[in-house]
């Protein structure tokens, strides 16, 4: 069975920013950890180009809505690619097969009796592209995402039934772990017991869309159709675009990670439709928390917008991956602050889990021949850091199935930290000018070596590149596999150590980025 994950398909109302980055860059992660672990796995991103947001953008910019989604989502494209991301599919709701899979699906919605005809009054926010439920302010209300002015609508709209599947959506919402994490399930389980009620689900005077099939003057609403390239995403390059054919390309979607303010989206309409369309639900979804800088929400106007690709520029794809993987509970809201992200990155990477490595495979190669040492026989496999990987390895296992990337660094952390603990308290330096300590400081720094081994093999969805650096520094050879590479004892004494490379520069930064 293929591990379907899928993350949000960016607006391409602007270039990506660091939200953006994260969610991708956590979706890279699981997809890797999926790999590893043997798994077949199908990482779907994508653009969502259609709607009045972009039109609007696009006219400011002088630009038609398709050169201006063009630059756009190959921006993107070029982004993932400058971050390695190890995406399958990159989908844009433009591409002509979506038209016809958006035409297929809302057939046999409307064959089912779900669309209707009604009329949509409220409050609009463009940025959102939703109607706001009840403004506070009863006067020039506000988006209280954007703070920006709604817009008044009142028009003839198609609506979606959702209504009709009130308790199916409780029930699906009821199932452990649909929802995660829990907090988040709270939110949309409030929402829902509200009653569902209809939503429209096109657009009138609105030409940058999906023409709604026999409704002329209607284009799909752009959540209708943006929701329906995670199933456009599936198709291979040759196939005709037949939404029969999802089934058998991977959907249902295992994962859909997404921010918390694209929940009910994905939770509630979501669902529904694929309901209506006779069509499996997706597994889970997971909805993370928001990143501000220095305190403060990201916008264009305070001037603290951090771009991905300068990011990466000055500080490279371990560092920024760590900072946010291993700082940010995912789910939560995180703060980027710059000296902690310096300090971690610094203390973690450059001194904890280089500093390991680099020490002990220069006494290794100083005093064994530039060669791993030998294990120590029997008692090797009792070894205390043999202990010690045995529960980082539990602990995360837990942690990636519980999406807690956070506890999954820490796991690696501590053990490289239980490591250098280890080393301090033997002082093989000591020991090895005593004649009868020789073979007591061969086990040691064999059991450090590869503990630090392990310590790489765990880092491996996280900061790919540097758990390459640290096995390449150890003469591993190829990816490693989940949970084989995780047995005591695979490093083999006698193996030669190439000369110790510092595996993490130190994060210099001498100014605000
Ligand atoms: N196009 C829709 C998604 C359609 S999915 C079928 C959309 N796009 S978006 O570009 O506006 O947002 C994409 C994702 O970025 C959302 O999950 C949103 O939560 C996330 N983020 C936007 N700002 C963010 C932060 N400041 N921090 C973290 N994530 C944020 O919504």
């Amino acid at each position: 069975m293929v591990f379907t994950l899928t993350t949000p398909l960016y607006y391409v109302n602007d270039r990506a920013h660091l939200g953006s980055a994260y969610t991708t860059l956590a979706c890279d992660a699981i997809a890797r950890q999926r790999r590893l672990c043997g798994e077949s796995v199908l990482f779907i991103t994508g653009c969502d180009e259609h709607g009045q947001k972009i039109q609007r953008t696009a006219e400011a910019a002088g630009l038609s809505p398709q050169a201006h989604c063009d630059a756009i989502s190959e921006g993107y494209r070029q982004l993932w690619q400058s971050w390695q991301i190890s995406n399958d599919r990159f989908i844009r709701t433009t591409d002509p097969r979506h038209r016809s899979i958006v035409e297929q699906f809302f057939a046999r919605v409307e064959a089912n009796g779900d669309v209707i005809e009604g009329r949509q009054q409220g409050w609009y926010c463009v940025a959102c592209e939703e109607f706001k439920d009840d403004p506070h302010e009863a006067q020039d209300p506000e988006c209280p995402l954007h703070r920006r002015p709604l817009e008044w609508r009142d028009e003839l709209n198609l609506f979606f039934k959702l209504s009709r599947y009130q308790q199916q959506i409780e029930q699906l919402i009821r199932q452990d772990g649909f929802i995660q994490p829990q907090n988040r399930r709270r939110e949309v389980e409030n929402f829902v017991a509200q009653g569902l009620r209809d939503f429209s689900i096109s657009r009138v005077n609105l030409p940058w869309g999906i023409g709604v099939p026999g409704h002329s003057g209607h284009t799909f609403y752009v959540w209708f159709d943006a929701l329906l390239g995670y199933l456009t995403a599936l198709l291979e390059p040759g196939d005709e675009p037949d939404l029969q054919l999802v089934s058998e390309r991977g959907w249902p979607a295992s994962l859909h990670v997404i921010g918390k303010d694209i929940l009910r989206f994905h939770a509630v309409y979501w669902p529904a439709m694929l309901l209506s369309a006779g069509l499996p639900l997706p597994k889970r979804v997971f909805g993370h928390g928001f990143l501000t800088r220095e305190g403060q929400k990201m916008g264009k106007s305070i001037g603290n917008v951090l771009d991905p690709q300068q990011l990466l520029d000055k500080c490279g794809r371990d560092a920024v991956r760590w900072y946010l993987l291993r700082d940010i509970p995912f789910g939560d809201d995180g703060d980027f602050q710059q000296q902690r992200f310096t300090d971690l990155v610094n203390n973690d990477l450059a001194n904890t889990i280089g500093n390991l490595l680099n020490r002990t495979s220069s006494m290794a190669r100083r005093w064994f021949d530039d060669a791993v040492p030998p294990a120590g026989g029997a008692e090797a496999s009792s070894h205390p850091l043999a202990a010690a990987a045995l529960q980082a390895q539990g602990l995360s296992e837990q942690a990636w199935e519980r999406l807690d990337l956070r506890a999954a660094a820490e796991a690696a952390l501590q053990l490289a930290i239980t490591a250098n603990g280890f080393l301090n308290d033997q002082a093989p330096w000591k020991l090895i000018k005593q004649e009868d300590q020789q073979a007591q400081v061969a086990a040691d720094l064999y059991a450090v070596l590869e503990a630090a081994r392990q310590v790489a093999v765990l880092l491996a969805p996280l900061v790919p590149e540097l758990s390459a650096r640290m096995l390449a520094q150890l003469s591993q050879v190829g990816e490693p596999c989940w949970p084989a590479a995780l047995r005591w004892g695979l490093l083999q004494p006698g193996l030669g150590l190439p000369e110790p490379q510092p595996v993490m520069a130190r994060l210099e930064l001498d100014a605000p980025l």
